[in-house]
């Protein structure tokens, strides 16, 4: 296939409704938990976006039937079962980590490679191996291939995490479903995706407790079952979305999400003067003033700042009145899209893990490639505010976490076409 690019026209405010799609980050191990379940799962508000395909292939391999059509994705388990996932398969996503605890948790043993995903920097999988270890799991890793057995089922265990890391968590979580016995997991993850799955486990049969905390507690129990459950909003396509809104001096309402979900990002957007009214699980953004610099903007895990929000919020805040302090905690390479935004006429400096932006008058369309998903998401938030055509190539990248992103900020008024 000839690889795909987005033509960008900027200069017109974003205007109108869009509905928020399912999230990323909630579908991908949700649909992990469900090759653990017996029966027939039903997952709604399935986002159609690339990684959910590679979920779908992983899940066909390993011995599910998977129909997805409409937004909804049902699941039945074909009988026969695999614990291998080839390297191919692997390398399509980073979600397909969270299969370690899904299938050693329901089969005893699972064969895979190293995860693939964005390249933010190093990602490595210590944290997820310790755990599985101290589940009871045995696991070697030998050019590449990791193993791990547990012959007899795994048990439940006090787990420390050194930091709250999101994956490790989701596959403690995992896990320690079916496990023997109970599970803490101390300095969990608290972000709402992993509520979202702890959702999904428990309407299955699972006894989890206290997500969405620092600590969870779970309580092994013999079998899951399939069930119907519905995916949360996508909080970081929100994101996107308004800050679409904020480079082209809009006004959008978002639907099917609350100001809740969203709240980090929000606060940030009300610091560069957007306004916001929610009613009825709707979120109106009046974004059509001049935006301000904001002082500080540091990635934390939640309730912090988002770090995938961290890309499409600087690109809105390039054509801000005064600075904005960006600092990236979370992923050691995370401003590729920088280059990119300063080719468009953006004025950024880049220190360490410091990025300083100091809003110009004007960006400029330009020929720029997505480095990564939400780095890509940022160009075409650029090139939305921009004068001029916007060409952005190796847009593989926003499809794999943005449902139909022409298609939305076309309904939104935008100009935008796939090439
Ligand atoms: N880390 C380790 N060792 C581990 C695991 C993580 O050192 O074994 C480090 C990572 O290298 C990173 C930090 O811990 O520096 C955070 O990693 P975390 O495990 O929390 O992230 P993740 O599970 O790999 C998920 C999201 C990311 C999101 C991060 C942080 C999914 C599929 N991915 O990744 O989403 O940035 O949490 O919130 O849920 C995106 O959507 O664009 C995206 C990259």
């Amino acid at each position: 296939m000839t690889a795909q690019k987005f033509i960008i026209e900027g200069g017109t405010p974003l205007q109108g409704e869009l509905k928020i799609q399912g999230a990323k980050n909630s579908v991908l191990p949700i649909i992990a938990a469900a090759a653990m379940c017996s029966g027939e799962t039903v997952i709604e508000n399935c986002p159609e976006i690339t990684d959910t395909y590679s979920s779908t292939r992983i899940m066909t391999h390993l011995g599910f039937n998977c129909v997805f059509e409409n937004n909804t994705m049902i699941i039945r388990s074909s009988g026969q079962r695999i614990s291998e996932i080839p390297d191919e398969l692997m390398r399509e996503m980073r979600s397909s980590i969270i299969y370690m605890g899904a299938l050693t948790g329901s089969l005893g043993e699972c064969t895979m490679t190293f995860p693939g995903g964005c390249e933010l920097g190093p990602r490595p999988i210590d944290m997820h191996i310790a755990a599985l270890k101290k589940l009871g799991a045995k696991v070697s890793d030998e050019y590449g291939i990791i193993r791990c057995s547990a012959e007899n089922g795994l048990h439940g265990a006090k787990i420390n995490l050194n930091y709250p890391s999101v994956g490790t968590t989701e596959n403690i979580m995992l896990a320690a479903a079916l496990a023997k016995g109970e599970t803490v997991i101390y300095n969990a993850a608290r972000e709402p995706e992993i509520s979202d799955l702890a959702g999904f486990l428990n309407r299955c049969g699972a006894k989890i407790k206290g997500a969405g905390n620092s600590t969870v507690i779970i309580e092994g129990v013999k079998k899951l079952h399939g069930c119907t459950y519905s995916v949360m909003p996508d909080r970081i396509a929100a994101a996107t979305y308004i800050a679409a809104a904020a480079s082209s001096g809009g006004e959008i309402t978002l639907d099917g999400i609350d100001r809740g979900v969203c709240e980090s990002c929000i606060s940030v957007f009300e610091q560069m003067g957007c306004k916001f009214y929610e009613y009825s699980n709707r979120i109106y953004v009046d974004a059509k003033r001049k935006l301000k610099g904001v002082n500080k903007i540091t990635t934390m895990p939640h309730p912090g700042f988002p770090t995938d929000a961290q890309a499409v919020i600087m690109a809105a805040l390039c054509k801000s009145s005064g600075s904005s302090i960006f600092v990236e905690n979370i992923f050691e390479n995370r401003y590729r899209h920088v280059d990119a935004l300063v080719k468009m006429g953006a004025d950024i400096k880049v220190i360490g893990k410091a990025a300083i932006v100091n809003g110009v008058d004007k960006l400029y369309g330009a020929k720029v490639s997505a480095t990564d998903l939400r780095g890509g998401a940022a160009m075409a938030v650029a090139g939305l505010g921009a004068e001029g055509i916007t060409e952005i190539s190796e847009i593989r990248h926003i499809d794999r976490g943005y449902e139909n992103f022409e298609g939305a900020i076309t309904k939104l008024g935008g100009n935008i076409r796939r090439a």
